[in-house]
């Protein structure tokens, strides 16, 4: 036998080495043994609308999907993803050629990459990236390369309101190489909750055009945007064709446990990532499909109203956290807030988020496990606010402890 890569991981090829534990799972558990609120993880703690539950449990009840649906998703599934993406966008889609069902889009992410790239292939993310992204790039042997989104930062003044993230557009041009093969998008961004803006999109594009750059977005954030509307980026000149964009009806509904996601895109990439998908999990989630069908059909009332509900509850959190000494970046979408934890004379955001239970009940996450460039996001910490008002309230009443 060769020698292990890892200590604690001894039988882990050297390509996944640095992918230990992740954070969610280690706040989760500080959570759970400490009875704090759990601010950490991006789940609702109610689920979504009963109707939608319903016809899940009409599917199963009455053998819809109970057996291996087909590949690429049923037909109601990928119709209803082809009408919403012409209703909310007016993008076409053709059901039969240009969609694909999968297992959550975390498996978007990971039969995209796998597909798309060959080994040595440069992929540029922008960082902080979720934390999917790095080890997908990494089984698929490419290299990622960091572009960073930097804070407008107001200078650390206690309860501050920091700037949005910004995507420099020199660092992105200077960051394309001969051998960069795709760039790794995410708007509405977890998890600084910064929304691209019309010009870093159109940048954006128009980079991928001139250096024939495919482009993988993931914008499973689309309806939780506060002000103004999603764009997406396949809708840009020339991106309809090198574009796979990726969503998923865990956030839009809030049934996270379901994993429906999906990738729109032309005949040609739906066929590549369609061949890696079919080796990962074949099919998934077979009478949650019917149930997300009806979903996407739902009014617009439905989104109007989720959206206003999630804006009051990001209000609640973001001024609780400037209450108690936060700088904090108000998010334009996403249901996460960053802030920066220097006001508080604090420099480390994993022992401060490691701390923060016994000091006042709360969890968070820190984002510098979503960094290569560690010291760029040491000071910053996330926190969810997809919870109900009284558990946000409460947590805001904790965390005004550390002010106190
Ligand atoms: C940016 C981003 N992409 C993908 C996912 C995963 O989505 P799913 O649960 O549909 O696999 C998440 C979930 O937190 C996310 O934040």
């Amino acid at each position: 036998m060769s020698a292990p890569v890892s200590s604690d991981r001894p039988f882990l090829n050297r390509r996944l080495a640095a992918f230990g534990t992740t954070i969610f799972a280690e706040m989760s558990a500080l959570a759970d043994r400490t009875g704090s609120i759990n601010l950490g993880q991006g789940f609702p703690d109610t689920d979504g609308p009963a109707e939608i539950a319903e016809a899940a449990s009409r599917a199963v009840l009455t053998g819809l999907g109970n057996q291996y649906p087909p590949g690429p998703g049923i037909p109601e599934l990928r119709a209803a993803i082809a009408a919403h993406q012409q209703r909310f966008y007016g993008l076409s889609y053709d059901p039969d050629t240009e969609v694909l069902v999968t297992a959550g889009a975390t498996e978007a992410i990971a039969a995209a990459l796998l597909a798309l790239l060959e080994p040595g292939d440069e992929v540029i993310a922008l960082e902080p990236f979720y934390d999917s992204y790095a080890a997908c790039i990494a089984m698929a042997g490419a290299v990622r390369v960091p572009v960073t989104l930097r804070p407008q930062t107001p200078g650390h003044l206690p309860g501050a309101a920091g700037g949005a993230f910004v995507l420099d557009l020199d660092e992105l041009r200077a960051a394309v190489t001969p051998r960069t093969r795709l760039l790794l998008i995410n708007t509405p961004h977890n998890p600084t909750g910064t929304v691209l803006t019309p010009a870093e999109l159109a940048a954006v594009a128009e980079l991928a055009v001139e250096r024939d750059l495919l482009v993988v977005t993931d914008e499973v954030y689309e309806h939780l945007v506060f002000e103004g509307a999603h764009t997406p980026l396949a809708g840009l000149p020339g991106m309809r064709e090198r574009t796979v964009t990726i969503s998923s009806a865990g956030k839009t509904y809030s049934f996270t446990g379901w994993k429906v996601g999906w990738i729109t895109a032309s005949p040609e990439l739906v066929t590549a990532v369609r061949s890696v998908k079919q080796f990962l999990t074949y099919v998934s989630s077979g009478p949650f499909q019917y149930a997300i069908a009806q979903a996407l059909a739902l009014p617009d009332a439905y989104y109007d109203t989720l959206r206003a509900d999630l804006a009051a509850k990001r209000d609640i959190l973001a001024d609780g956290l400037a209450a108690a000494g936060f700088e904090v970046f108000r998010p334009q979408g996403t249901y996460f807030i960053t802030t920066d934890i220097t006001p508080l004379g604090e420099k480390d955001g994993l022992a401060f988020c490691r701390a923060l239970p016994e000091r006042c009940g709360v969890v968070a996450v820190p984002n510098q496990v979503f960094y290569d460039d560690k010291a760029a996001g040491a000071a910053q910490v996330r926190w969810a606010f997809c919870k109900r008002t009284a558990v946000l309230e409460e947590a805001v009443d904790r965390l005004g402890r550390l002010a106190r």
